[in-house]
């Protein structure tokens, strides 16, 4: 009988409780935009990729290697490949945002005991995961900081892997400027991966356009664009490309010039 009371009680209990808990779900999608702003998140990351960037959950659900080779059409690896390649054990690094899959665990493992690695992103949800990915790794730093802000520290290496497209030209300019400063200063060498012209007989070109149309609006421009041309600084750096996969991907190794 006591049993039968407490499940009623129970029962009225929450009933009672419906509305307000319904009321406090809407309250806590405020709060969460209004935390977003508090953390400064670009309105682009909001505003466009809240679904693969911002959200808690989709972020826990996307950020697996899987999904990583999938969208990168299985050369997830020859990119990733390319991109430590540039960097070598000792090395100061900064990951200019996390991404998804097991690349900053690997960039942790090359610079070694001997190097550090620092990773910034916007979104705290991110470094949370990076943190998650890197609990064994005693060389690695993070903290949230905007990519177009400022380095406090200085770097061998600064790695810009697949953002470029993700953000709008004026976004895309700051970034590299700031990345392209610690040349000047430190004699460091910046290494960008990202989309790039994919040959006209390139399968995956019509795929990628429908892509950039309803999902990537600031990705185009790649297309149209050399890395080189978002800066006013070119002329005193050295910029060596090369294209993967017909042309649909990039890497841009940019240094001091000889
Ligand atoms: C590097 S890009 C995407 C890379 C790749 N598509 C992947 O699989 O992760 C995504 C990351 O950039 C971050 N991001 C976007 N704009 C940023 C900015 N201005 N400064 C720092 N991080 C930024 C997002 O929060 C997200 O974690």
């Amino acid at each position: 009988m006591n049993k039968d009371n407490s499940n009623v009680e129970k029962s009225s209990e929450n009933k009672d409780k419906l509305p307000d808990e319904n009321l406090s779900l809407m309250t806590l999608e405020d709060e969460m935009l209004e935390n977003l702003k508090q953390h400064n998140i670009p309105d682009y990351l909001i505003s466009v990729y809240n679904w693969a960037y911002v959200n808690p959950k989709n972020i826990d659900r996307l950020d697996n290697s899987f999904i990583y080779h999938f969208i990168l059409f299985g050369q997830g690896w020859r990119l990733m490949k390319a991109y430590l390649q540039e960097i070598k054990e000792g090395d100061r690094v900064l990951q200019v945002a996390h991404v998804y899959g097991n690349l900053v665990k690997k960039m942790a493992e090359k610079v070694g005991s001997k190097g550090t690695l620092d990773i910034i992103d916007v979104v705290p949800h991110q470094l949370e995961r990076a943190a998650k990915k890197l609990v064994d790794f005693k060389n690695v730093d993070m903290w949230l900081q905007d990519a177009s802000q400022p380095y406090h520290r200085q770097y061998d290496v600064v790695g810009v892997y697949f953002l470029l497209h993700e953000v709008p030209d004026p976004i895309k300019r700051k970034i590299i400027d700031n990345a392209l400063k610690q040349i000047d200063e430190n004699n460091a060498k910046v290494v960008f991966i990202d989309y790039h012209y994919p040959s006209p007989y390139n399968p995956v070109r019509n795929i990628l356009k429908l892509v950039n149309i309803f999902l990537e609006p600031y990705a185009n421009i790649m297309w149209d664009k050399e890395i080189y041309e978002f800066t006013n600084q070119a002329h005193k750096y050295h910029w060596e490309k090369t294209t993967f996969f017909g042309g649909v991907y990039q890497k841009v190794v940019v240094t001091r010039k000889p």
